[in-house]
């Protein structure tokens, strides 16, 4: 049976009880996105049941969503709810505690504006989810209320800015084996670069200026309010291409206000790639290339790889895969001895069907990658090898990626199947995509399953 996990560390429950003693105050509110079995809820509770408050814990109480995790794991071995519920009757803090089961974006619903004095994040990590839950939640703070949340260990500008954005791309949060939840460190740091945190909680005043939050929430509402002429793929610019004056007349509005405020942070890097980030989010596509563009050209001769790779990263998405690798290029000059750039250089000549060329980058970055947590490049190594006919060590590097991932990784999990498959062992590819399905619900793994099932596999004969 799987163990029951215990949330939050200790030092990070000393740093959450400093939050909640600052806003102490009679009467006061707390909301809790992500409450679990309760252990952050109970490190709070002392302090509210003191000032006679109210903890709102918010929960669908079915775990997190693609992930393989061991908090998946719980939920299918254990009531989540009824340890929660019980935890907080024993603790005696029932009449301070409302529960409310629920996602947190549907919850946030019937809860009114500026009515919290600290809310605490710590649901869905994957970025999209972070980014909504404080575009949702932060308006439902008073307005010397106190945002936090869990999971903060480094900021943006300290990590690997690529592998923190190809991971959001493939919509996970932490993969396995990874020291740090890019999800959340991403999204909190492109809302707010100075963000402070303690232990890996993190936490900002509301009363301090925000602008790159406050630019989001204009784009938030300004998406919803034009939601019919917004485009729903990605690579397409809404605005720039509209005829609509008033349209038009918005877009300019808002490239004044971003240079302004450019120019403002004096192009810091940070700045600059989030708003670079947040134009992308609501498919403001020509618009984020080219502030990029402008950034990139009045920082030169400085080192600006956070900007340069994101750049490089939009222009593949925006189906520009010949300037993109000229960036890539440019990068692995700037940093030779970084794997995660030579891997995504050797990518993006495997896409245009220079495969030699992809195998030798891949070779090179296997061997600068050796103490590194770097499982697609042996997923990409094993596609190559099989593609070549090389298929005991496409076999190889496909499984030592299922061991260091511990058979979490989707891709790998795919490809792997399909070697299986085509060593006659389809049954075990599918018991293999099923036990992944049962925890992450991915929806390539289904089709996966669907496929072989189709074809008559798991049937009982
Ligand atoms: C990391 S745990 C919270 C741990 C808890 N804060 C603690 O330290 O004791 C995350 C919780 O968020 C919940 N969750 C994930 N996504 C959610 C969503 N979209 N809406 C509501 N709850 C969600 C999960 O069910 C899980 O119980």
């Amino acid at each position: 049976m799987a163990v029951i996990l215990d949330g939050i560390s200790n030092e990070d429950k000393i740093a959450l009880e400093k939050l909640v003693k600052k806003q102490s105050k009679p009467g006061m509110v707390v909301i809790e996105l992500g409450s679990y079995t309760g252990k952050s809820s109970i490190s709070m509770l002392p302090v509210i049941a003191q000032n006679n408050g109210r903890l709102y814990c918010v929960d669908w109480f079915k775990g997190m969503p693609c992930s393989t995790e061991d908090i998946q794991w719980s939920y299918k071995e254990h009531n989540i709810l009824d340890i929660f519920l019980n935890r907080i009757k024993d603790e005696g803090y029932e009449k301070n505690t409302i529960t409310l089961i629920g996602r947190t974006d549907e919850v946030c619903d019937v809860i009114g504006d500026n009515v919290a004095d600290l809310i605490f994040i710590d649901a869905d990590h994957r970025y999209e989810n972070v980014r909504k839950d404080i575009l949702k939640w932060y308006p439902k703070l008073k307005n010397n209320g106190v945002l936090c949340g869990h999971d903060y260990l480094k900021h943006l500008k300290d990590c690997n800015y690529l592998r923190a954005l190809e991971l959001c791309e493939e919509n996970v949060d932490m993969m396995f084996g990874e020291p740090h939840h890019y999800g959340v460190i991403r999204s909190i740091s492109e809302f707010f670069p100075d963000v402070k945190f303690e232990s890996s909680i993190w936490h900002i005043e509301k009363t301090d200026s925000h602008p790159l939050l406050e630019l989001s929430l204009k784009l938030a509402s300004t998406a919803a309010e034009h939601n019919k002429t917004f485009s729903q793929s990605r690579g397409v610019s809404i605005v720039n291409q509209s005829s609509d004056p008033l349209q038009q007349k918005r877009h300019e509005e808002l490239n004044e206000h971003i240079h302004q405020l450019l120019e403002n942070e004096k192009y810091s890097e940070m700045v600059v790639t989030s708003i670079g980030s947040i134009l992308w989010n609501v498919q403001l596509t020509t618009m984020a290339l080219e502030l990029l563009q402008t950034a990139l050209s009045k920082t030169n001769g400085s080192d600006n790889s956070m900007t340069l790779t994101l750049y490089a990263v939009l222009l593949f998405k925006a189906g520009n895969v010949s300037l993109s690798i000229e960036c890539f290029e440019k990068l692995n000059r700037l940093r030779p001895d970084d794997p995660v750039i030579l891997n995504k250089l050797g990518e993006l000549y495997y896409s245009i069907g220079k495969k030699e060329q992809a195998e030798i980058i891949f070779k090179k970055t296997f061997s600068l990658a050796l103490n590194y947590y770097f499982p697609e490049l042996l997923n990409n190594l094993g596609v190559l090898y099989w593609e070549a006919g090389k298929k005991e060590l496409a076999l190889k590097a496909i499984i030592d990626g299922m061991n260091m991932t511990k058979g979490t990784h989707v891709n790998i999990v795919l490809n792997y199947s399909d070697m299986l498959q085509s060593q006659k062992k389809a049954d075990i590819a599918l018991s293999l995509l099923e036990r992944h399905y049962a925890l992450s619900k991915d929806s390539r793994i289904m089709a996966g399953i669907k496929q072989l099932k189709d074809k008559g596999h798991g049937m009982v004969k």
